[in-house]
């Protein structure tokens, strides 16, 4: 059998597909219709500090090869996740999981990731800094240097295991943050985070989304989201979490030739990881 393994930070998986989070809960709801195991990994539904109910309804709005989502980061908080989602968890996924988390300070963060880190079942924790459905955090640190450089070392200073730090592609370059969380100490990257969007309801007149804008994703972005870890790759060092429209495996294949196609001719030596 063809070995499909890759390496990220030392933590070696079956295979470079992962769910992205939000878009595969905790695994639950898909563990009837096929043995997720066969995943390499998956990345959780992101965690906070606090239990939050999410954003009004209605907050998904479907558009032509995609959709917007204004979920706001619903979860039952850090405690629940840790006490009772991966004892659940456990028994149904037998690999290390992605452990995306999520702060509207610099101090959530920290309390979050020094959490997670503790938990056997967690091989990455993914630092969302883009989520672009909250105020007041998300996205906010993801769209500044110094604030990502921030979290990442403030998350690196209370951790153990690998940090990839999530982004967000709505930024002018995304360059300059992956270099700033790569500097600041991040072990990997994680890219790309939804498009700000919105939609009008012709009937109504207003926005179909109760929040008016969310995060746009799916097999449109793909071409978005393929740029930018093309970029991003030739610019750090360290692995990257290839992510944003990916539906076939087509679309698996291309994102990994991004990586391959860099001037420094580093040719899929497996040096670097890029999964998605
Ligand atoms: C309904 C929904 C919920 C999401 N929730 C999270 C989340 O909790 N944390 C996070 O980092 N990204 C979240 N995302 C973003 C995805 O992980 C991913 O980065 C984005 O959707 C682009 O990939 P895709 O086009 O393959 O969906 C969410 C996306 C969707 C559609």
């Amino acid at each position: 059998m063809v070995d499909l393994s890759v390496t990220l930070s030392n933590l070696k998986l079956d295979n470079p597909i992962i769910p992205a989070s939000g878009t595969f809960g905790y695994g639950l709801e898909f563990k009837d219709f096929y043995d997720i195991n066969i995943l390499g990994s998956f990345s959780m539904k992101g965690t906070t500090k606090e239990e939050r109910f999410g954003n009004p309804t209605p907050r998904i709005a479907e558009c032509t090869s995609g959709l917007i989502n204004s979920v706001g980061l619903q979860n039952p908080g850090i405690d629940f996740v840790v006490e009772k989602q991966l004892p659940i968890m456990k028994k149904y996924f037998k690999k290390p999981i992605i452990a995306n988390i999520s702060g509207f300070s610099v101090d959530e963060y920290k309390y979050c990731a020094e959490k997670i880190d503790k938990q056997e079942q967690v091989g990455i924790i993914e630092i969302n800094i883009s989520c672009p459905n909250v105020h007041n955090g998300g996205m906010t640190f993801g769209t500044d240097v110094k604030a990502a450089m921030e979290v990442t070392k403030a998350v690196k200073a209370v951790t153990t295991k690998p940090v990839y730090m999530k982004l967000t592609p709505n930024v002018t370059n995304i360059v300059d943050i992956a270099k700033a969380c790569e500097e600041a100490g991040a072990d990997g990257i994680s890219m790309i985070n939804t498009l700000l969007g919105m939609r009008i309801d012709l009937k109504t007149k207003k926005p179909i989304i109760a929040n008016k804008m969310g995060g746009f994703s799916g097999p449109a972005i793909f071409p978005i989201a393929l740029r930018m870890v093309y970029q991003v790759y030739e610019a750090v060092k360290i692995p990257i979490i290839g992510m944003g429209g990916i539906s076939t495996a087509k679309d698996v294949i291309e994102m990994m030739l991004a990586r391959c196609n860099s001037s420094t001719n580093r040719k899929c030596k497996f040096k670097k990881s890029l999964c998605m």
